[in-house]
């Protein structure tokens, strides 16, 4: 599928159907969309929203986060689970202060040196808070690009995730970053889930090669026993 295409498809359905509406949209700053992204790491949007609301309010900036104690910090984080997610955020804060002069950095090996923060993760702070190109490819994105051109094998082996960043590279624009990151990240979320994929919806149902072959539920292939 032509990259332009492909963009200019899936834009039009985020205008139309994307969130528009999340807290970590209005006042897009580095650090408010990198909360936002570990907090959204293993957790659903709708879950996120108030813990994310109270984070801010206790923390509203980086220098307060670094300043607090730990338990503080993992207090606010209870209920959320993965707290191993807060530790190294809160680790984070601290680099940042002592080593980035209190400035998240928004290049992607820096961003991705910091503890709780991948490859993937970078690109979305990056693309999000700042416009700037960076790709994006979480469980979410492999999950759609690997429906769509029937990228067989079980992503988390090294060729599979080669063939799945040059995909993601491909498709990401150069214009509307922050927007086509969030489409994705809707996409997977809201149409191209797991269980129950809702391909009528999707803008992508007639050139989707698992849905032509009726196999979109076989893909991302699980991990081999
Ligand atoms: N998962 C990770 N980042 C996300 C985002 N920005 N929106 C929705 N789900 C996400």
């Amino acid at each position: 599928l032509p990259a332009d295409v492909f963009q200019q498809r899936l834009l039009t359905w985020f205008d139309d159907h994307g969130r528009h509406d999340l807290p970590w949209q209005q006042q897009r700053t580095p650090y408010r969309v990198w909360v936002s992204e570990i907090m959204l790491q293993q957790t659903q949007v709708t879950t996120v929203i108030p813990y994310f609301e109270r984070f801010m309010a206790r923390f509203p900036d980086i220098a307060s986060l670094a300043a607090a104690e730990q338990d503080e910090v993992l207090h606010l984080w209870t209920g959320l689970g993965y707290y191993a997610r807060g530790r190294n955020l809160h680790k984070a804060a601290r680099l940042v202060m002592e080593a980035h002069g209190g400035e998240l950095p928004l290049e992607l090996e820096a961003l991705a040196a910091l503890p709780g923060i991948g490859h993937s993760t970078a690109g979305a702070i990056i693309s999000q808070s700042s416009g700037r190109r960076a790709v994006i490819l979480d469980g979410n994105v492999k999950r759609s690009l690997t429906r769509l051109h029937a990228v067989a094998g079980w992503p988390g082996r090294p060729a599979v995730e080669r063939r799945l960043w040059a995909l993601a590279e491909y498709y990401t624009p150069h214009a509307r970053l922050a927007d086509y990151t969030q489409a994705m990240m809707d996409l997977g979320a809201t149409l191209c889930r797991r269980g129950r994929p809702d391909c009528e919806r999707c803008p992508f149902d007639d050139v989707c090669v698992a849905r032509a072959r009726g196999e979109e539920r076989r893909f991302p292939e699980s991990k081999p026993k």
